[in-house]
């Protein structure tokens, strides 16, 4: 058995885009060469600024999009074409967690209906059996049996995601994309709700995919790391490492806004220029307009994703490849 739950290769996506209603049509590239994988019950964290790539690249691991191009294995075996039935009992193994539960659940339905609909939809025991298993799956989120006859309008926001998460648990799901989960609720409550998805995660041996805009939770939630900028991966890394060196530019300049525990707060690096956007890709390296170490080279040359060192990997010419040491160390 690989130690991998999910492999992706080389994923990449357009949209067809009009800028305008005679304007013709363009293709905007929002994935652009993703290759990564997440190890079985282990979370990798996504980072980037809005726009890099990093809901799409969740939505092209879950199949829910089909990829313009590059290939994608569960468990080992290659995911099958959407709307398949092969598909349809794959994506009871994986599920998706977003941002906003009102959304995600239905307002005609109580709480028990909608966490049972999984087991309904995969035939999973008698109704006996079903209503065990609402109350097990409520009670494992913290939410109480009479949370399971309320509607989702009646619940707090927390309360709703932690109804969604009971959902999402019902097919025993070995592979959650979390994008964003917590930072529609209040910050009093996403503390609690992080910490929940961490203690089902190690009580249910998931795997996660984590996108979110909150570092400091990304760095205590991620084993490893994944920095994207405009639709590819930039740096990858254990969590541990990254946050304590990052070596390419442009991850040194996300994680110096964050206070390290234990060491002085470095100098905060604020990124210049307009953020990433697919529509005016920059030639050569798209971080160049804003790096502060740009050579001609960069203007030209688009890096590849290299290893640096047995468990990282970084796409920036100024990086040095097979060294322990970083060349930019020094110079920040
Ligand atoms: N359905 C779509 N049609 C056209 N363009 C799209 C579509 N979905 C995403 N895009 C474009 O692809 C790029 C990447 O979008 P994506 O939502 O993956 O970014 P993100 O990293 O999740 O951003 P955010 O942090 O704001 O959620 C963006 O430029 C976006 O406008
Ligand atoms: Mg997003």
């Amino acid at each position: 058995m690989s130690a991998d739950i999910i492999t992706a290769q080389g994923l990449v996506k357009d949209y067809a885009s009009r800028r305008g209603m005679f304007a013709p049509p363009t293709t905007v590239r929002a994935v652009d060469g993703v290759s990564l994988s997440v190890e079985r019950a282990s979370t990798l964290g996504i980072v980037g600024e809005s726009g890099s790539g990093k809901s799409t690249t969740g939505r092209l691991l879950l199949g829910i999009e089909p990829s313009s191009k590059g290939s994608i294995s569960f468990d080992g075996r290659p995911i099958p074409a959407a709307g398949t039935s092969e598909w349809r009992r794959l994506r009871a193994r994986m599920q998706l967690i977003y941002q906003d539960p009102l959304a995600a659940l239905d307002r005609r339905l109580t709480i028990a209906d909608q966490v049972r609909e999984p087991l309904d939809v995969h035939n999973i025991g008698d109704a006996a059996e079903r209503r065990e298993r609402v109350h097990e799956l409520l009670a494992a989120v913290g939410l109480r049996p009479d949370h399971g006859r309320s509607y989702p309008h009646e619940l707090s926001g927390g309360q709703r995601q932690r109804a969604v998460l009971a959902r999402a648990l019902a097919s025993r799901p070995e592979f959650l994309v979390c994008d964003e989960p917590v930072s529609a609720l209040d910050v009093s409550i996403q503390a609690q709700v992080v910490n929940l998805l961490t203690d089902l995660q190690e009580r249910f041996s998931i795997a996660m995919l984590f996108i979110s805009h909150d570092l400091k939770v990304v760095r205590n939630i991620s084993d490893r790391v994944a920095v994207m900028y405009l639709g590819r991966i930039v740096e990858e890394g254990s969590s541990e490492d990254i946050f304590r060196e990052p070596l390419h530019p442009y991850t040194q300049a996300l994680v110096s806004s964050v206070p390290q525990p234990g060491t002085p707060l470095k100098e905060r690096i604020i990124l210049q220029g307009e953020p990433p956007n697919p529509a005016n890709r920059p030639s050569g390296c798209a971080f160049h307009p804003r790096c502060r170490f740009a050579t001609a080279r960069c203007r030209s040359e688009t890096p590849a994703l290299k290893q640096t060192t047995d468990d990282r990997s970084v796409a920036c010419h100024l990086v040095a490849v097979s060294t322990a040491q970083p060349s930019l160390e020094g110079v920040v």
